[in-house]
Protein backbone atom coordinates (compact mmCIF):
# COMPACT_ATOMS: atom_id res chain seq x y z
CA UNK A 1 0.00 0.00 0.00
CA UNK A 2 2.40 2.39 1.09
CA UNK A 3 6.18 2.89 0.39
CA UNK A 4 7.12 2.15 3.82
CA UNK A 5 5.83 -1.39 4.28
CA UNK A 6 7.83 -4.03 4.23
CA UNK A 7 8.13 -7.58 3.30
CA UNK A 8 8.03 -10.66 5.42
CA UNK A 9 8.85 -14.23 4.42
CA UNK A 10 8.10 -17.26 6.26
CA UNK A 11 8.98 -21.08 5.89
CA UNK A 12 6.79 -23.36 7.74
CA UNK A 13 7.90 -27.23 8.40
CA UNK A 14 6.64 -29.70 10.16
CA UNK A 15 2.36 -30.26 11.11
CA UNK A 16 -0.56 -28.62 9.98
CA UNK A 17 -0.16 -26.72 13.40
CA UNK A 18 2.46 -24.40 11.97
CA UNK A 19 0.92 -24.02 8.67
CA UNK A 20 -1.71 -22.36 10.73
CA UNK A 21 0.65 -20.52 13.09
CA UNK A 22 2.55 -19.16 10.01
CA UNK A 23 -0.78 -17.69 8.85
CA UNK A 24 -1.58 -16.69 12.29
CA UNK A 25 2.25 -14.71 12.46
CA UNK A 26 1.57 -13.18 8.51
CA UNK A 27 -1.64 -11.58 10.77
CA UNK A 28 0.18 -10.23 13.44
CA UNK A 29 2.93 -8.74 12.00
CA UNK A 30 0.66 -7.07 8.90
CA UNK A 31 -0.09 -4.78 11.88
CA UNK A 32 3.55 -3.97 12.06
CA UNK A 33 3.77 -2.63 8.51
CA UNK A 34 4.81 -6.23 6.87
CA UNK A 35 3.21 -7.79 4.12
CA UNK A 36 4.02 -10.96 3.05
CA UNK A 37 6.21 -12.59 0.40
CA UNK A 38 6.96 -15.84 -1.41
CA UNK A 39 11.00 -14.90 -1.88
CA UNK A 40 13.21 -14.56 0.24
CA UNK A 41 15.69 -12.30 -1.32
CA UNK A 42 13.33 -9.30 -1.07
CA UNK A 43 12.22 -10.14 2.33
CA UNK A 44 13.08 -7.91 5.42
CA UNK A 45 12.26 -9.98 7.98
CA UNK A 46 12.62 -14.14 7.37
CA UNK A 47 10.91 -16.25 9.90
CA UNK A 48 11.35 -19.88 10.20
CA UNK A 49 8.45 -21.74 11.59
CA UNK A 50 10.48 -25.19 12.82
CA UNK A 51 9.78 -28.56 13.63
CA UNK A 52 11.63 -30.57 16.64
CA UNK A 53 9.83 -33.81 16.29
CA UNK A 54 12.58 -35.93 14.70
CA UNK A 55 16.25 -34.96 14.59
CA UNK A 56 16.13 -34.35 10.67
CA UNK A 57 13.46 -32.43 11.23
CA UNK A 58 15.45 -30.06 13.85
CA UNK A 59 19.00 -30.27 11.90
CA UNK A 60 17.45 -28.97 8.58
CA UNK A 61 17.05 -25.49 10.89
CA UNK A 62 20.45 -25.06 10.80
CA UNK A 63 21.10 -25.77 6.85
CA UNK A 64 18.36 -23.61 6.18
CA UNK A 65 20.07 -20.60 8.18
CA UNK A 66 23.04 -21.04 6.49
CA UNK A 67 21.14 -20.25 3.20
CA UNK A 68 19.31 -17.80 4.64
CA UNK A 69 23.01 -15.98 6.08
CA UNK A 70 23.90 -15.73 2.50
CA UNK A 71 20.75 -13.55 1.29
CA UNK A 72 21.14 -11.68 3.84
CA UNK A 73 25.01 -11.04 2.90
CA UNK A 74 24.20 -9.77 -0.89
CA UNK A 75 21.27 -7.81 0.61
CA UNK A 76 23.50 -6.08 2.51
CA UNK A 77 25.87 -5.02 0.18
CA UNK A 78 22.88 -3.56 -1.30
CA UNK A 79 22.56 -1.56 1.98
CA UNK A 80 19.51 -3.84 2.66
CA UNK A 81 19.12 -5.13 5.95
CA UNK A 82 17.25 -8.66 7.24
CA UNK A 83 16.16 -10.14 10.26
CA UNK A 84 16.35 -13.24 10.60
CA UNK A 85 13.60 -14.64 13.50
CA UNK A 86 13.32 -18.50 14.63
CA UNK A 87 9.54 -19.98 15.53
CA UNK A 88 7.99 -23.23 16.39
CA UNK A 89 9.35 -26.01 18.32
CA UNK A 90 13.02 -25.99 17.43
CA UNK A 91 12.68 -22.68 18.85
CA UNK A 92 11.26 -23.88 21.77
CA UNK A 93 13.26 -26.98 22.94
CA UNK A 94 16.76 -24.91 21.96
CA UNK A 95 15.87 -21.60 22.66
CA UNK A 96 19.50 -19.77 23.60
CA UNK A 97 21.37 -22.43 21.99
CA UNK A 98 20.14 -21.45 18.54
CA UNK A 99 21.65 -18.10 19.24
CA UNK A 100 24.91 -19.78 20.42
CA UNK A 101 24.90 -21.62 17.31
CA UNK A 102 23.99 -19.36 14.61
CA UNK A 103 24.77 -16.02 16.01
CA UNK A 104 23.07 -14.19 12.63
CA UNK A 105 19.66 -15.18 14.36
CA UNK A 106 17.70 -12.63 15.91
CA UNK A 107 15.62 -13.85 17.58
CA UNK A 108 13.80 -17.12 18.75
CA UNK A 109 10.19 -17.34 19.32
CA UNK A 110 8.30 -20.29 21.05
CA UNK A 111 5.09 -21.20 19.95
CA UNK A 112 3.14 -20.10 22.66
CA UNK A 113 4.44 -16.33 22.30
CA UNK A 114 3.23 -15.81 18.65
CA UNK A 115 1.24 -12.40 20.10
CA UNK A 116 4.31 -10.89 21.93
CA UNK A 117 6.00 -10.54 18.29
CA UNK A 118 5.28 -7.10 17.55
CA UNK A 119 6.75 -5.77 20.99
CA UNK A 120 9.96 -9.18 20.24
CA UNK A 121 10.70 -8.00 17.36
CA UNK A 122 10.86 -4.16 18.32
CA UNK A 123 12.88 -5.44 21.27
CA UNK A 124 15.32 -7.33 18.43
CA UNK A 125 16.75 -4.25 16.90
CA UNK A 126 18.52 -3.78 19.91
CA UNK A 127 20.26 -7.43 20.59
CA UNK A 128 19.13 -10.58 19.82
CA UNK A 129 15.84 -11.75 21.57
CA UNK A 130 14.96 -15.45 22.91
CA UNK A 131 11.45 -15.33 24.23
CA UNK A 132 10.66 -19.28 25.04
CA UNK A 133 8.51 -19.06 28.06
CA UNK A 134 4.68 -20.00 28.20
CA UNK A 135 3.08 -17.22 29.26
CA UNK A 136 -0.17 -17.21 31.27
CA UNK A 137 -2.39 -15.62 28.77
CA UNK A 138 -3.45 -17.15 25.78
CA UNK A 139 -2.25 -16.31 22.24
CA UNK A 140 -4.98 -16.62 20.43
CA UNK A 141 -6.86 -14.23 23.27
CA UNK A 142 -4.42 -11.61 21.70
CA UNK A 143 -3.65 -12.54 18.42
CA UNK A 144 -5.77 -10.47 15.66
CA UNK A 145 -8.09 -12.44 13.36
CA UNK A 146 -6.91 -13.32 10.34
CA UNK A 147 -7.70 -10.68 7.46
CA UNK A 148 -10.26 -11.68 4.91
CA UNK A 149 -7.87 -11.00 2.32
CA UNK A 150 -5.22 -13.48 3.13
CA UNK A 151 -7.89 -16.18 3.59
CA UNK A 152 -9.22 -15.31 0.69
CA UNK A 153 -5.95 -15.99 -0.93
CA UNK A 154 -5.55 -19.29 0.60
CA UNK A 155 -8.80 -20.52 -1.04
CA UNK A 156 -11.43 -22.61 -0.02
CA UNK A 157 -10.19 -25.19 2.70
CA UNK A 158 -8.64 -23.85 5.93
CA UNK A 159 -7.24 -24.72 9.28
CA UNK A 160 -8.42 -24.25 12.35
CA UNK A 161 -6.64 -24.67 15.69
CA UNK A 162 -9.20 -25.68 18.08
CA UNK A 163 -6.86 -27.18 21.09
CA UNK A 164 -2.67 -27.25 21.54
CA UNK A 165 -0.24 -29.00 23.76
CA UNK A 166 0.06 -32.49 25.02
CA UNK A 167 -0.35 -34.35 28.67
CA UNK A 168 0.10 -37.57 27.20
CA UNK A 169 4.04 -38.05 27.52
CA UNK A 170 4.24 -40.52 24.51
CA UNK A 171 7.74 -41.88 25.55
CA UNK A 172 9.40 -41.12 22.44
CA UNK A 173 7.77 -37.96 21.85
CA UNK A 174 8.93 -34.12 22.37
CA UNK A 175 5.52 -32.14 21.78
CA UNK A 176 4.55 -31.78 25.38
CA UNK A 177 8.36 -29.78 26.28
CA UNK A 178 8.07 -27.95 23.17
CA UNK A 179 4.16 -26.75 22.90
CA UNK A 180 3.37 -27.32 26.82
CA UNK A 181 0.28 -28.67 28.76
CA UNK A 182 -3.02 -29.34 26.84
CA UNK A 183 -5.05 -25.76 26.52
CA UNK A 184 -8.68 -25.77 24.39
CA UNK A 185 -9.97 -23.06 22.93
CA UNK A 186 -13.25 -21.90 23.72
CA UNK A 187 -15.92 -22.96 21.67
CA UNK A 188 -17.54 -19.25 20.85
CA UNK A 189 -14.02 -17.86 19.77
CA UNK A 190 -13.62 -21.17 17.46
CA UNK A 191 -17.13 -20.44 15.78
CA UNK A 192 -16.22 -16.73 15.44
CA UNK A 193 -13.20 -17.75 13.46
CA UNK A 194 -14.63 -20.29 11.44
CA UNK A 195 -17.71 -17.30 10.78
CA UNK A 196 -15.04 -15.44 9.39
CA UNK A 197 -13.53 -18.06 7.37
CA UNK A 198 -16.80 -18.70 5.30
CA UNK A 199 -17.06 -15.61 4.50
CA UNK A 200 -14.31 -15.52 2.92
CA UNK A 201 -15.31 -18.19 1.16
CA UNK A 202 -13.67 -21.15 3.05
CA UNK A 203 -15.86 -24.08 2.48
CA UNK A 204 -14.08 -26.90 4.64
CA UNK A 205 -12.66 -26.40 7.74
CA UNK A 206 -9.56 -28.82 8.82
CA UNK A 207 -9.79 -28.70 12.98
CA UNK A 208 -5.90 -28.78 14.11
CA UNK A 209 -4.49 -29.84 17.98
CA UNK A 210 -1.78 -31.87 18.85
CA UNK A 211 -4.59 -34.06 20.84
CA UNK A 212 -7.66 -32.36 18.95
CA UNK A 213 -9.85 -35.25 20.34
CA UNK A 214 -9.32 -34.62 23.66
CA UNK A 215 -11.03 -31.10 22.82
CA UNK A 216 -12.64 -29.40 26.13
CA UNK A 217 -13.15 -26.07 25.86
CA UNK A 218 -15.62 -23.72 27.47
CA UNK A 219 -18.84 -23.53 26.51
CA UNK A 220 -18.93 -27.01 24.99
CA UNK A 221 -21.90 -28.35 27.50
CA UNK A 222 -19.22 -31.09 28.16
CA UNK A 223 -19.49 -33.01 25.24
CA UNK A 224 -16.10 -31.88 24.07
CA UNK A 225 -15.36 -32.46 19.98
CA UNK A 226 -18.56 -33.73 19.33
CA UNK A 227 -20.30 -30.99 20.54
CA UNK A 228 -17.91 -28.12 18.50
CA UNK A 229 -18.47 -30.47 15.41
CA UNK A 230 -22.17 -30.09 15.68
CA UNK A 231 -22.06 -26.34 16.27
CA UNK A 232 -19.35 -25.70 13.25
CA UNK A 233 -22.07 -27.98 10.85
CA UNK A 234 -24.73 -25.28 11.79
CA UNK A 235 -22.82 -22.42 10.96
CA UNK A 236 -24.06 -21.04 7.18
CA UNK A 237 -20.76 -21.83 3.90
CA UNK A 238 -18.96 -24.28 6.31
CA UNK A 239 -19.66 -27.68 4.27
CA UNK A 240 -17.07 -30.08 5.05
CA UNK A 241 -15.45 -30.74 8.63
CA UNK A 242 -12.38 -32.69 8.98
CA UNK A 243 -10.06 -32.85 12.65
CA UNK A 244 -6.26 -34.14 13.00
CA UNK A 245 -4.71 -35.25 15.07
CA UNK A 246 -7.12 -37.82 17.21
CA UNK A 247 -5.61 -39.82 19.94
CA UNK A 248 -7.20 -43.55 20.50
CA UNK A 249 -7.71 -43.01 23.74
CA UNK A 250 -9.85 -40.13 23.60
CA UNK A 251 -11.99 -41.36 20.81
CA UNK A 252 -15.72 -41.54 22.91
CA UNK A 253 -19.08 -42.27 22.24
CA UNK A 254 -20.39 -39.19 21.58
CA UNK A 255 -17.59 -38.41 18.93
CA UNK A 256 -17.98 -41.88 17.22
CA UNK A 257 -21.44 -40.84 16.89
CA UNK A 258 -20.97 -37.32 15.21
CA UNK A 259 -19.45 -39.86 12.14
CA UNK A 260 -22.63 -41.33 11.83
CA UNK A 261 -25.05 -38.20 11.91
CA UNK A 262 -23.40 -35.17 11.17
CA UNK A 263 -23.01 -35.21 7.08
CA UNK A 264 -20.46 -32.44 7.38
CA UNK A 265 -18.06 -34.55 9.17
CA UNK A 266 -15.98 -35.82 6.04
CA UNK A 267 -15.34 -39.94 6.54
CA UNK A 268 -11.84 -39.66 7.24
CA UNK A 269 -9.95 -40.10 10.43
CA UNK A 270 -6.40 -40.05 11.29
CA UNK A 271 -6.07 -42.34 13.86
CA UNK A 272 -2.32 -43.00 14.91
CA UNK A 273 -1.10 -46.08 16.84
CA UNK A 274 2.35 -45.85 16.22
CA UNK A 275 2.87 -49.82 17.01
CA UNK A 276 0.68 -53.34 16.84
CA UNK A 277 2.82 -54.77 19.61
CA UNK A 278 1.33 -54.70 22.84
CA UNK A 279 4.87 -55.03 24.68
CA UNK A 280 5.95 -51.50 22.32
CA UNK A 281 2.91 -49.88 22.70
CA UNK A 282 3.31 -50.00 26.95
CA UNK A 283 6.92 -48.93 26.70
CA UNK A 284 5.46 -46.01 24.26
CA UNK A 285 3.19 -45.16 27.21
CA UNK A 286 0.68 -44.87 24.88
CA UNK A 287 -1.82 -46.61 27.75
CA UNK A 288 -4.26 -48.91 25.11
CA UNK A 289 -3.31 -52.44 23.38
CA UNK A 290 -3.67 -53.39 20.29
CA UNK A 291 -6.92 -55.20 20.82
CA UNK A 292 -8.97 -51.71 22.14
CA UNK A 293 -7.51 -50.50 18.90
CA UNK A 294 -9.17 -52.76 16.96
CA UNK A 295 -12.62 -53.11 19.14
CA UNK A 296 -12.51 -48.88 18.72
CA UNK A 297 -12.04 -49.22 14.92
CA UNK A 298 -14.90 -51.84 14.97
CA UNK A 299 -17.37 -49.13 16.72
CA UNK A 300 -16.13 -46.72 14.32
CA UNK A 301 -16.84 -48.20 11.40
CA UNK A 302 -20.21 -49.19 12.73
CA UNK A 303 -20.83 -45.60 12.53
CA UNK A 304 -19.80 -44.65 9.53
CA UNK A 305 -19.39 -48.41 7.42
CA UNK A 306 -17.26 -45.96 4.14
CA UNK A 307 -14.42 -44.28 6.79
CA UNK A 308 -10.89 -43.63 5.80
CA UNK A 309 -8.69 -44.59 8.14
CA UNK A 310 -5.37 -43.09 8.46
CA UNK A 311 -2.61 -43.61 11.19
CA UNK A 312 1.47 -42.67 12.14
CA UNK A 313 3.93 -45.27 12.94
CA UNK A 314 7.32 -45.42 14.21
CA UNK A 315 9.59 -48.75 13.36
CA UNK A 316 12.54 -49.38 15.67
CA UNK A 317 11.50 -48.50 18.92
CA UNK A 318 14.08 -49.32 21.34
CA UNK A 319 13.74 -52.50 22.03
CA UNK A 320 11.35 -53.63 18.79
CA UNK A 321 11.95 -57.27 18.08
CA UNK A 322 11.36 -58.85 14.66
CA UNK A 323 8.19 -60.12 16.49
CA UNK A 324 6.90 -56.98 17.31
CA UNK A 325 7.32 -55.49 14.27
CA UNK A 326 5.52 -58.66 12.56
CA UNK A 327 2.67 -57.92 15.07
CA UNK A 328 2.83 -53.77 13.44
CA UNK A 329 2.87 -55.79 10.33
CA UNK A 330 -0.27 -57.48 11.62
CA UNK A 331 -2.19 -54.59 12.64
CA UNK A 332 -1.88 -52.95 9.51
CA UNK A 333 -3.06 -55.99 7.14
CA UNK A 334 -6.06 -56.42 9.34
CA UNK A 335 -7.37 -52.45 9.83
CA UNK A 336 -6.67 -51.74 5.96
CA UNK A 337 -5.80 -48.23 6.03
CA UNK A 338 -6.52 -46.02 3.13
CA UNK A 339 -3.04 -44.02 3.76
CA UNK A 340 -0.66 -43.81 6.27
CA UNK A 341 2.48 -42.48 7.53
CA UNK A 342 5.74 -43.98 9.04
CA UNK A 343 9.07 -42.86 9.94
CA UNK A 344 12.17 -44.35 12.01
CA UNK A 345 12.37 -43.98 15.67
CA UNK A 346 14.78 -41.10 16.32
CA UNK A 347 16.01 -40.75 19.75
CA UNK A 348 15.06 -37.17 20.91
CA UNK A 349 16.93 -35.14 23.59
CA UNK A 350 14.92 -34.95 27.12
CA UNK A 351 11.94 -37.92 26.50
CA UNK A 352 12.54 -40.95 28.44
CA UNK A 353 13.02 -43.58 25.27
CA UNK A 354 16.15 -41.83 24.26
CA UNK A 355 17.67 -42.87 27.22
CA UNK A 356 16.24 -46.78 27.03
CA UNK A 357 18.47 -49.85 26.30
CA UNK A 358 18.17 -51.90 23.24
CA UNK A 359 18.05 -48.71 20.56
CA UNK A 360 17.55 -50.56 17.40
CA UNK A 361 20.53 -50.39 14.68
CA UNK A 362 19.87 -48.21 11.63
CA UNK A 363 19.82 -50.54 8.94
CA UNK A 364 17.21 -53.04 11.10
CA UNK A 365 14.92 -49.73 11.17
CA UNK A 366 15.67 -49.19 7.42
CA UNK A 367 14.48 -52.66 6.32
CA UNK A 368 11.79 -52.55 9.03
CA UNK A 369 10.74 -49.20 7.19
CA UNK A 370 10.94 -50.66 3.76
CA UNK A 371 8.49 -53.65 4.47
CA UNK A 372 6.21 -51.61 6.27
CA UNK A 373 6.06 -48.92 3.74
CA UNK A 374 5.66 -50.85 0.97
CA UNK A 375 2.99 -52.79 3.01
CA UNK A 376 1.04 -49.10 3.10
CA UNK A 377 1.43 -48.47 -0.22
CA UNK A 378 -0.56 -51.27 -1.35
CA UNK A 379 -3.41 -51.10 1.02
CA UNK A 380 -3.43 -47.34 -0.48
CA UNK A 381 -3.31 -48.16 -3.86
CA UNK A 382 -5.97 -51.14 -3.32
CA UNK A 383 -8.29 -48.17 -1.26
CA UNK A 384 -7.60 -45.66 -3.90
CA UNK A 385 -8.32 -48.71 -6.72
CA UNK A 386 -12.05 -49.57 -5.64
CA UNK A 387 -13.30 -45.87 -5.70
CA UNK A 388 -12.73 -46.61 -9.96
CA UNK A 389 -16.04 -45.95 -11.57
CA UNK A 390 -17.95 -44.56 -8.13
CA UNK A 391 -19.07 -41.24 -8.17
CA UNK A 392 -17.66 -38.63 -5.60
CA UNK A 393 -17.94 -34.99 -4.20
CA UNK A 394 -15.03 -32.92 -5.32
CA UNK A 395 -14.43 -29.73 -3.32
CA UNK A 396 -12.06 -28.21 -6.59
CA UNK A 397 -8.90 -26.16 -4.85
CA UNK A 398 -6.79 -25.24 -6.99
CA UNK A 399 -5.50 -25.10 -10.45
CA UNK A 400 -3.93 -28.50 -11.77
CA UNK A 401 -0.90 -29.11 -13.36
CA UNK A 402 -2.25 -28.97 -16.89
CA UNK A 403 -4.18 -26.06 -18.00
CA UNK A 404 -8.20 -26.70 -18.07
CA UNK A 405 -7.64 -28.88 -14.98
CA UNK A 406 -8.52 -28.57 -10.97
CA UNK A 407 -7.36 -30.17 -8.53
CA UNK A 408 -9.63 -31.05 -5.44
CA UNK A 409 -10.09 -33.02 -2.66
CA UNK A 410 -12.49 -36.21 -2.21
CA UNK A 411 -14.53 -37.00 1.30
CA UNK A 412 -11.40 -39.16 1.94
CA UNK A 413 -8.90 -36.81 1.47
CA UNK A 414 -7.00 -38.00 -2.00
CA UNK A 415 -6.31 -35.04 -4.29
CA UNK A 416 -8.47 -35.49 -7.26
CA UNK A 417 -7.32 -33.97 -11.05
CA UNK A 418 -10.19 -33.00 -13.15
CA UNK A 419 -10.69 -30.66 -16.23
CA UNK A 420 -13.02 -28.48 -15.35
CA UNK A 421 -13.16 -24.75 -15.73
CA UNK A 422 -11.88 -22.23 -13.53
CA UNK A 423 -14.82 -20.84 -12.65
CA UNK A 424 -15.29 -23.83 -10.56
CA UNK A 425 -12.79 -23.19 -8.01
CA UNK A 426 -14.64 -23.49 -5.15
CA UNK A 427 -16.83 -25.24 -5.58
CA UNK A 428 -18.16 -29.08 -4.53
CA UNK A 429 -19.31 -31.05 -7.19
CA UNK A 430 -19.98 -34.33 -8.07
CA UNK A 431 -17.43 -36.15 -9.94
CA UNK A 432 -16.89 -40.00 -11.46
CA UNK A 433 -13.36 -41.64 -10.95
CA UNK A 434 -12.11 -42.69 -13.95
CA UNK A 435 -8.27 -43.97 -12.52
CA UNK A 436 -6.71 -43.97 -9.79
CA UNK A 437 -2.82 -43.25 -8.91
CA UNK A 438 -0.81 -44.29 -5.49
CA UNK A 439 -2.01 -40.55 -4.35
CA UNK A 440 -4.55 -39.66 -6.43
CA UNK A 441 -7.51 -40.08 -8.33
CA UNK A 442 -8.50 -38.56 -11.65
CA UNK A 443 -11.96 -38.28 -12.83
CA UNK A 444 -14.80 -36.21 -15.26
CA UNK A 445 -17.34 -34.45 -14.03
CA UNK A 446 -20.57 -35.62 -13.96
CA UNK A 447 -24.30 -33.70 -13.94
CA UNK A 448 -24.59 -30.40 -13.96
CA UNK A 449 -21.39 -29.25 -13.06
CA UNK A 450 -20.30 -30.80 -16.83
CA UNK A 451 -22.16 -28.56 -18.69
CA UNK A 452 -22.36 -25.24 -17.14
CA UNK A 453 -19.80 -24.30 -14.73
CA UNK A 454 -21.06 -22.34 -11.97
CA UNK A 455 -19.81 -18.81 -12.09
CA UNK A 456 -19.41 -17.75 -8.28
CA UNK A 457 -16.10 -18.53 -7.34
CA UNK A 458 -14.10 -17.45 -4.58
CA UNK A 459 -10.60 -15.82 -6.56
CA UNK A 460 -7.24 -16.70 -7.21
CA UNK A 461 -6.29 -19.58 -4.77
CA UNK A 462 -2.32 -18.04 -4.35
CA UNK A 463 -0.11 -19.95 -2.30
CA UNK A 464 -0.19 -19.06 1.62
CA UNK A 465 3.31 -19.69 3.57
CA UNK A 466 5.60 -22.08 1.87
CA UNK A 467 5.29 -25.77 3.35
CA UNK A 468 8.25 -28.13 3.52
CA UNK A 469 7.22 -31.20 4.86
CA UNK A 470 9.36 -33.51 6.78
CA UNK A 471 9.65 -37.25 6.77
N1 LIG B 1 -0.35 -36.36 18.70
C1 LIG B 1 -0.14 -37.29 17.68
C2 LIG B 1 1.24 -37.27 17.06
C3 LIG B 1 1.99 -36.02 16.85
S1 LIG B 1 3.64 -36.22 16.26
C4 LIG B 1 -0.39 -38.68 18.25
O1 LIG B 1 -0.41 -38.89 19.43
O2 LIG B 1 -0.50 -39.60 17.49
C5 LIG B 1 3.39 -36.92 14.66
C6 LIG B 1 3.99 -38.27 14.46
O3 LIG B 1 5.39 -38.21 14.49
C7 LIG B 1 3.66 -39.26 15.56
O4 LIG B 1 2.40 -39.84 15.39
C8 LIG B 1 4.77 -40.27 15.45
O5 LIG B 1 4.44 -41.30 14.57
C9 LIG B 1 5.92 -39.46 14.89
N2 LIG B 1 6.96 -39.24 15.89
C10 LIG B 1 6.86 -38.54 17.04
N3 LIG B 1 8.02 -38.60 17.73
C11 LIG B 1 8.87 -39.38 17.00
C12 LIG B 1 10.20 -39.83 17.20
N4 LIG B 1 10.89 -39.52 18.28
N5 LIG B 1 10.75 -40.60 16.22
C13 LIG B 1 10.05 -40.95 15.13
N6 LIG B 1 8.79 -40.55 14.90
C14 LIG B 1 8.19 -39.78 15.82
FE1 LIG C 1 3.37 -36.86 21.24
FE2 LIG C 1 2.01 -38.82 22.35
FE3 LIG C 1 1.27 -36.31 22.74
FE4 LIG C 1 0.94 -37.45 20.36
S1 LIG C 1 -0.06 -38.07 22.26
S2 LIG C 1 1.75 -35.41 20.75
S3 LIG C 1 2.73 -38.76 20.21
S4 LIG C 1 3.15 -37.24 23.46
FE1 LIG D 1 4.33 -29.99 14.97
FE2 LIG D 1 6.88 -30.65 14.75
FE3 LIG D 1 6.11 -29.15 16.74
S1 LIG D 1 5.18 -31.96 14.38
S2 LIG D 1 4.03 -29.73 17.16
S3 LIG D 1 6.02 -28.63 14.57
S4 LIG D 1 7.64 -30.72 16.83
Amino acid sequence: MTASRKKLFVKTFGCQMNVYDSGRMIDALAGEGFDSTDTMDEADLVILNTCHIREKAAEKVYSEIGRIRAVKEERRKAGKDMIIGVAGCVAQAEGQEIVRRAPVVDMVIGPQTYHRLPEILRNARNGAVVETEFPLEDKFDHLPAATPTRLRKAGPTAFLTIQEGCDKFCTFCVVPYTRGSEVSRPLSAILAEARRQADAGVREITLLGQNVNAYHGEGDKGRGLAGLVEALAAVDGIERIRYTTSHPRDMDDDLIATHRDIPELMPYLHLPVQSGSDRILAAMNRKHGREEYFELIDRIRAARPDIAMSGDFIVGFPGETDADFEDTMDLVRRVGYAQAYSFKYSPRPGTPAAAMDDQVPEPVMKERLAALQALIEEGQRAFNAALIGRTLSVLLEKPGRKPGQLVGRSPYLQPVNIDAPDALRGEIVDVRITSAGRNSLFAELTGDAATTGRLDSDGPGAAGPTMEAVS
